[in-house]
């Protein structure tokens, strides 16, 4: 709709959120909305704001899993655990963080999500599943502590959500061995990393002895993002 003018509270309304957004508040945070693969979800204070690169790994997904179990470890928001429910009915998303947890269920509260709360490293999280998941997708914390970030990160996005200790790989290391006690023989697996991770995390991988088809993907911006492998 066109119009020639528009009414004056609008207008402060709008002079409220640009100085808003120019104190270097995410824009998510003001709109309390975040997009991620067609989803709208909601998102604010006490939650990371999903990204467009991890777009790519749910795409990976589902190329590979159309049906069966799947499950999100560290799941934040529910963007992954969402947009893969549209395919999988069969979902489970995991979240230590109680700040993080009401945003998580309030995004899969129309959904087929199961919310569960928990420390996704530990074996007894969702260990009645162990040996049965047919498509397993990460985007855990993976940021080395001495990294800068710009205000709208590091002043806005939980410092759980963040940071891997000083080498990123502080929690990646044992979901590593987490993901592969829950996944069943031949099934799939995707995990996000930090763009200084593209030979490191494939590394521990092929070490490890629990995958194959090791694979190392990029994000939109040609930076080392994601891995992929199927548990051997
Ligand atoms: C980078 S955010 C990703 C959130 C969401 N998956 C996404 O892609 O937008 C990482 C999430 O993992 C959670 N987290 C960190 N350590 C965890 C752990 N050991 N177990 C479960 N969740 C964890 C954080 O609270 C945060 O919500």
């Amino acid at each position: 709709m066109l119009v020639d003018e528009f009414p004056p509270e609008l207008v402060t309304r709008f002079e409220e959120l640009v100085a808003r957004r120019a104190e270097r508040i995410p824009l998510q945070h003001l709109t309390g909305r975040a997009h991620f693969a067609g989803l709208e979800l909601a998102v604010g204070p006490g939650v990371f704001v999903p990204r467009p690169e991890t777009e790519l790994l749910v795409e990976w997904g589902l190329s590979q899993v159309r049906a069966g179990i799947a499950v999100d470890l560290c799941s934040g928001s529910g963007a992954i655990a969402c947009a893969v429910a549209r395919t999988i009915p069969v979902v489970y998303a995991v979240e230590r963080d109680p700040d993080a947890l009401p945003w998580l269920r309030r995004n899969t509260q129309n959904t087929s999500v199961t919310v569960v709360p928990g420390d996704a490293t530990d074996p007894s999280t969702l260990a009645d599943l162990d040996g049965t998941v047919d498509l397993l997708l990460t985007n855990p914390p993976y940021v080395p502590t001495t990294e800068a970030l710009p205000p709208e990160v590091i002043d806005h996005d939980p410092a759980v959500a963040l940071f891997g200790g000083e080498d990123g790989l502080s929690v990646i290391r044992p979901l590593l061995v987490r993901a592969a006690g829950l996944l069943r023989t031949g099934g799939s697996f995707g995990m996000e990393h930090d763009d200084q991770h593209g030979e490191s995390v494939p590394a521990l991988m092929a070490a490890s002895g629990d995958w194959e088809a090791v694979t190392a993907h990029r994000d939109l911006a040609g930076r080392p993002r994601f891995v992929t492998a199927v548990r051997r």
